[in-house]
């Protein structure tokens, strides 16, 4: 089976590191399906649900891309990745049931299709399988691994309670993005280094880098959220706009006092329905806001870049510049 890199990694223009990324997600694959499958033919349509329907595949490209830092044939980088997709894949699950998000990775949300029971269960049961392959790592992949697990829980516990008296709403929510996103993009990074032996000051750098990217990533799925089609997101517009999650946009427009912001905030605070969604898409697509979006997320990209501005000149810095760069840039 060929496996292509993700668009996310289309400005790599070393064609040898491509194609040795791509061989190597062939295996990962192999794995992901193994460790999504299961003996009882019911839980098996259910545990392999997202995992069949595709995704970008981020976190572990980007766990093997750092690990060409040091061995990339170490025995645990392959399963490292492993563990971040699965990871990944159970968040979906449950976060797709608090968003009560229609679809999903252009398939119909596993609990659209068995109840949120029967989601939440198989998240679950991901994450018990994401857990019995790191625990096969070493102790100080297990304890980062843990340490994400419980950090990315935070992130989403924080984003549902919502911001505390006195919290600056937008401080709040980056903070969110860090924690609910960012630390399991930065705990790819930083895995592969740590797997592949590489040189331990790269570590931190990678991380930051992972975490900072994370956050850009995640402003960019705001914007998506209001911008893109189904067909390029494979998601439905306005999702986080009809669950009343704050976005940036939305953040944003809380800062524009004038009569007409302030209308289309109160049609997204107060008139939300399915029914008012379209008008409110339309409004905010040419809303200033999305351009300051975008400035943001160009921002969090920039200072990504320069935290591995340690790292050795070479393929892999170069790629991971490419990736910051069109992580801001996808569309989908
Ligand atoms: C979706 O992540 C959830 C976020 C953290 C934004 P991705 O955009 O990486 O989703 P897939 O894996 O490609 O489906
Ligand atoms: C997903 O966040 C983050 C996690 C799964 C931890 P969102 O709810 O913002 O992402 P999408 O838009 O559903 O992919
Ligand atoms: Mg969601
Ligand atoms: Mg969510």
């Amino acid at each position: 089976m060929k496996i292509s890199l993700p668009s996310q990694l289309r400005l790599i223009t070393d064609r040898s590191l491509i194609s040795d990324l791509e061989n190597r997600m062939v295996e990962v694959e192999k794995r992901i399906k193994q460790a999504t499958s299961h003996t009882d033919a019911i839980v098996n349509e259910m545990s392999s649900h997202l995992a069949n329907a595709g995704g970008k595949r981020i976190r572990p490209v980007l766990t093997l891309l750092t690990a060409k830092l040091g061995d990339c044939d170490a025995p645990h980088v392959l399963d490292a990745a492993v563990v971040m997709e699965l990871t990944h894949i159970a968040t979906l699950y449950h976060d797709d049931v608090m968003d009560e998000a229609p679809k999903r990775r252009g398939v119909d949300t596993a609990h659209t299709v068995w109840g949120n029971n029967i989601a939440i269960l198989t998240g679950d049961l991901l994450f018990a399988r994401a857990s019995n392959i790191v625990s096969g790592l070493g102790e100080e992949a297990l304890l980062l691994q843990a340490q994400v697990f419980e950090q990315l829980v935070l992130g989403q516990l924080h984003e549902s309670i919502g911001p505390q008296e006195g919290e600056e709403e937008l401080d709040h929510y980056i903070q969110v993005l860090k924690d609910k996103t960012g630390s399991l993009i930065a705990l790819s990074a930083r895995l592969g280094a740590l797997l592949s032996g590489a040189d331990a000051k790269y570590q931190e750098p990678l991380q930051h880098f992972g975490e900072q990217i994370g956050v850009a990533f995640q402003l960019v799925d705001d914007i998506i959220d209001i911008q893109s089609t189904k067909e390029q997101s494979g998601k439905v517009s306005g999702t986080d706009l009809l669950a009343g999650v704050p976005t940036l946009p939305v953040l944003l427009l809380k800062k524009h006092k004038d009569a007409e912001s302030q209308r289309l905030l109160d049609l997204i605070e107060n008139q939300m329905s399915t029914e008012t969604l379209p008008e409110i898409l339309k409004q905010l697509r040419v809303h200033k806001v999305m351009a300051e979006a975008t400035e943001a997320t160009n921002k969090w990209a920039d200072s990504a870049i320069s935290a591995i501005s340690v790292l050795p000149d070479g393929s892999v810095k170069t790629a991971l510049v490419a990736f910051a760069k069109a992580v801001v840039d996808r569309k989908g």
